[in-house]
């Protein structure tokens, strides 16, 4: 349990989902994300084994797509509308090495193990700006040392206000760079609607 951190969102993203008002919601994986995993380079910057993470998980593509025999992940999500939604769809998800979780990504229980994969994606845009750099610290202290953290950074744009809020490149590195090493980055090609605004990074816990 974290402390130090604000709490407060002022973002009602329970009733986000109790009206069903999840545009951002693209009904799979992002292929920059799948990609990754294709991708010989990249590929084996990925720990096989371990625990692994999806905060703000909505829908659960991710998770699903993560979890392995060697690899178990949580979907994690603040609204309890949406984690409902994903227990009915996933009664089997123990099976197949995954579950789904309704908590804080700033206040729930980090396994002693701690993770050895976390994935971003939607979920620093998502953030009140306020919040970015108790994000990274987050990051730093659930992510085990050499465990990785894949962010899919999204939307590197300059609009204002949010949700989702304007991210780039620079506003990771100077959030993550104290904790993590840059090992990979690179124009995402993802979903079609989002092409030249996205780009996909691998970082090393330090
Ligand atoms: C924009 S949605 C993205 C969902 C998913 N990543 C996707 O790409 O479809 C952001 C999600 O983060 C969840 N969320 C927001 N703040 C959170 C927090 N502090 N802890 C856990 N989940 C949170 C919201 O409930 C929402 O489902």
């Amino acid at each position: 349990m974290s402390t130090e951190h604000p709490q407060k969102q002022e973002i009602d993203w329970e009733e986000k989902w109790q009206q069903g008002n999840t545009l951002w919601d693209h009904g799979e994986s992002s292929p920059a994300l799948t990609a990754l995993f294709k991708n010989e380079e990249t590929k084996k910057l990925i720990p096989e084994s371990g625990l692994g993470l999806v905060p703000g998980c909505g829908s659960g593509y991710d998770v699903v797509f993560l979890a392995t025999k060697d690899r178990h992940v949580t979907g994690l999500d603040f609204s309890q509308t949406c984690v409902k939604k994903l227990h009915e769809a996933h009664p089997n998800a123990a099976e197949k090495n995954y579950d789904f979780r309704c908590a804080d990504f700033f206040n729930f229980e980090i396994p002693v193990e701690k993770y050895s994969l976390a994935y971003d994606y939607t979920f620093l845009c998502a953030l009140e700006p306020y919040l970015r750099p108790a994000w990274a610290r987050r990051y730093s202290e659930i992510i085990a040392k050499d465990g990785i953290l894949i962010t899919l950074m999204f939307p590197i744009d300059d609009h204002e206000g949010g949700p989702p809020f304007a991210v780039n490149e620079q506003l990771y590195r100077d959030l993550l760079s104290d904790h993590f090493e840059l090992l990979y980055i690179k124009d995402a090609v993802g979903h079609a609607s989002r092409l030249g605004k996205e780009k996909i990074a691998i970082w090393k816990k330090l």
